[in-house]
């Protein structure tokens, strides 16, 4: 049970068991910020100067020998993060690999799983769907000759909504089940904060024949993954949000083992993804690594990959189940506090609802605010050191973080939007 006074959240903040790595990440210099922007790009762990240094250091002193030499090697620098990887996806190790960045893997991946055939060649997905992924969609359809507006369907939420139910989504891939080729989703959606239930829609894009993927964005290092067990059949996301790797960092892929172990997978294929032992020679068949490795095109991005190992050695340390509790309870908090402080009217001048859904497992830790007319109060905020930020065309998005978000900081924003903001 929360309340909603001062005591109560100094209270919840000595007995955060997560208390301690507020002090390994880097808050932005100014005056006392409060971070709730950890779902566009997370802090700077503590410890990825030292990488950086040392990756310096290693090039400066190594040069090519580098990649043999020197405290992590640049040659097998990417195998270091199957074990984080795989342990946030719920995969094994050679079911995830870093590289690229989210859009480029997802057109590696359109490139093996979406396979038109006659009359099954349209792909249904969300239509709250973030730029990248619709003109990666639209792109992938008209490079095969489709016109998007046919080939692909987007799920609308019902009328005055903004979360999609089940149950449509159920309807719709059970309606186009003999003509889609693909049903892909997001785990968690930029713009509303709202989780799909993604098991079971891997499993009716499956007994339909379609092929089913992801874009983790939103989703790694923010809510429970079991990639493996749901079957899905790929996703892809980005490391720069939950995953605190810096900006532009490496992004990932899952591919599930039934097709990353099979070498006749479709694939684009480059010299990384071919066997280590004759990468180098001049003639010969491409032979894939075993594994989603084996679809790596190009080398590792090494200093884009630093920011990203400093963080995840964060995740190695501490129980997963610890940083769900935390996350779980501060969305829960932040949502209680604002429905509890921000009542009265008078005289406020902005109106908002909680769009992000309530229900455990139905959200990440990303808390969205419907607000027509709310971006000057998220510069207001940012003026007064609370870092919220903006979608248009009207969300305000809030993100307390596990590592680095305060029951205090939680706290004081709510305090602040009570006396501006109506929660309707
Ligand atoms: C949901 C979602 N998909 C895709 C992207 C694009 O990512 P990238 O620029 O790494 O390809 C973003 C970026 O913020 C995103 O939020």
């Amino acid at each position: 049970m929360f309340s909603v006074t001062r005591q109560h959240a100094t209270q919840l903040d000595e007995q955060d068991a997560l208390a301690q790595y507020r002090d390994a990440f880097i808050f932005p210099k100014g005056k006392e910020i409060r971070y709730f922007c950890g779902h566009s790009l997370g802090l700077q762990a503590e410890q990825t100067k030292t990488y950086m240094q040392q990756y310096l250091s290693d090039w400066g002193n190594f040069a090519v020998d580098g990649h043999w030499k020197g405290a992590s090697p640049w040659l097998s620098f990417h195998e270091w993060f199957q074990k984080p990887l795989s342990l946030l996806t719920g995969a094994y190790p050679d079911e995830v690999v870093a590289m690229n960045s989210l859009t480029v893997n997802l057109h590696i991946c359109f490139a093996s799983f979406y396979r038109p055939h006659r009359k099954r060649y349209k792909i249904l997905t969300e239509y709250w769907n973030f730029s990248s992924d619709r003109f990666a969609l639209e792109s992938l359809v008209s490079l095969y000759g489709y016109d998007p507006k046919d080939a692909i369907i987007t799920l609308k939420p019902k009328k005055n909504r903004f979360i999609v139910e089940w149950q449509d989504i159920e309807e719709a891939i059970a309606q186009h089940g003999s003509e889609l080729a693909l049903v892909f989703f997001n785990g968690v959606n930029y713009y509303t904060g709202q989780a799909f239930p993604m098991e079971a829609i891997s499993r009716a894009a499956h007994r339909v024949g379609a092929y089913c993927g992801f874009d983790l964005a939103h989703a790694i290092g923010n809510i429970t993954l079991s990639l493996h067990d749901w079957r899905v059949d790929f996703a892809v996301w980005c490391s720069y949000k939950y995953l605190n790797g810096g900006p532009g960092a490496v992004g990932g892929a899952f591919i599930h083992q039934r097709h990353a172990l099979e070498k006749n997978t479709p694939r684009m294929a480059g010299w990384w993804g071919h066997e280590a032992s004759t990468r180098f020679q001049l003639s010969g068949k491409f032979k894939p690594v075993k594994g989603v490795d084996g679809f790596q095109i190009s080398n590792a991005p090494i200093a884009n990959m630093i920011g990203l190992k400093a963080s995840l050695e964060l995740f190695l340390k501490v129980d997963a189940k610890v940083l769900a509790f935390k996350r779980e309870h501060q969305y829960q908090y932040l949502c209680y506090l604002l429905s509890s402080l921000c009542t009265v009217q008078n005289g406020k001048k902005y109106f908002g609802s909680i769009i992000s859904p309530q229900e455990e497992n139905q959200h990440g830790s990303m808390v969205c605010i419907h607000c027509p007319g709310g971006k000057s109060l998220v510069d207001e905020l940012h003026s007064k050191g609370f870092w919220v930020d903006w979608r248009e065309p009207d969300v305000i998005r809030i993100t307390p973080s596990p590592w680095f978000t305060s029951y205090s900081d939680i706290y004081a924003l709510s305090i602040y939007l009570s006396k501006v903001m109506v929660i309707k």
